[in-house]
């Protein structure tokens, strides 16, 4: 699926640093150190009828991201939460909003790797844009496996959701060269780790198996799911996991807060096959959606 440009967000504001600038003129210095090494952490966040979704949750993780990176000058929570919601409010965007939440080191002196050349402290970044959910959760996606790895704890632990993203971005460039939606990515062991863009689940014999959170990120939409399906009585394992096996799977599907809980219908060309009937997808998909005010924050 490629997304669109939305005319709807051709003036919209964004929040830059400690305060807000046009579309056109929301900027980063070149000395930034998201420009100079990719120098930074990240979050997206949805915002469905006047709340933003599982918020704490999305800051408690940019905020371990950015202390693993040993970032100077983390801002606070509640000021985090305010630039959000100022952004929301200056953009009248309380519903069908996507925000791409980013922290970068700040602006160097000079150009350099060195993070002691960061004298200002980190930069906020609050791009919020009117956006439908990315996937086709109707129709579901096809993926292909990729040949680029997802990093190991070794290389660069995928607990650190930071905007070095190129070896996902060279999973997705294979997969737009292949004509599907997205690529798997596997572990140094050839493990299924996780799509380039979001978790991985499958369904065998009304059992739910997912990936263990060792190479890939530990989604909030794969913990809800996890969560509500132990809440609900439903067998989940999270255990290392081959292609194979997800070639024979019941349902398999794919979650994230951009598309919430999409089907995959075609892996590396075997269509994925429900023989028994499997609803689990559905079923733990209405039931997160059962929880979206209990666990959003309203906007204020
Ligand atoms: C590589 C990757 N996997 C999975 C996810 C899904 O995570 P979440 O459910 O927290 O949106 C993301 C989202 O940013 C991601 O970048």
């Amino acid at each position: 699926m490629l997304q669109q440009y939305n005319p709807k967000n051709e003036n919209i504001k964004v929040w830059v640093g400690d305060r807000l600038f046009d579309r056109h003129e929301a900027k980063v210095s070149v000395f930034d150190s998201i420009v100079q090494g990719g120098d930074g952490v990240w979050e997206g966040l949805r915002v469905y009828d006047n709340h933003v979704f599982c918020l704490d949750k999305h800051l408690e993780r940019l905020e371990y991201s950015a202390k693993a990176l040993a970032f100077d000058h983390i801002p606070e929570r509640d000021y985090i939460k305010k630039a959000i919601f100022e952004t929301l409010k200056a953009n009248r965007m309380f519903n069908e909003t996507h925000i791409r939440l980013t922290l970068t080191r700040g602006e160097k002196v000079t150009s350099g790797m060195d993070p002691r050349l960061n004298s200002k402290g980190s930069n906020l970044i609050v791009l919020a844009e009117w956006k439908p959910l990315v996937y086709d959760n109707k129709n579901g996606i096809r993926v292909i496996t990729s040949a680029i790895q997802r990093n190991s704890p070794r290389h660069l632990d995928s607990k650190i959701h930071h905007n070095n993203l190129l070896n996902n971005i060279l999973a997705k460039v294979q997969a737009n060269f292949a004509g599907v939606d997205a690529a798997i990515m596997l572990d140094t062991q050839g493990f299924v780790s996780e799509l380039n863009d979001t978790n991985l689940f499958m369904v065998h014999k009304n059992v739910i198996y997912t990936p263990h959170a060792d190479a890939c990120l530990p989604g909030i939409t794969r913990g809800l799911v996890i969560e509500v399906a132990k809440a609900s009585g439903i067998d989940i394992i999270e255990k290392n996991l081959t292609v194979n096996e997800f070639y024979n799977a019941d349902e398999v599907f794919c979650t994230g807060t951009m598309g919430e809980l999409t089907p995959l219908h075609e892996i590396d060309g075997r269509p994925v096959e429900n023989k028994t009937g499997s609803n689990l997808r559905s079923l733990i998909h209405e039931k997160i959606h059962e929880k979206i005010y209990e666990l959003g924050e309203k906007i204020s």
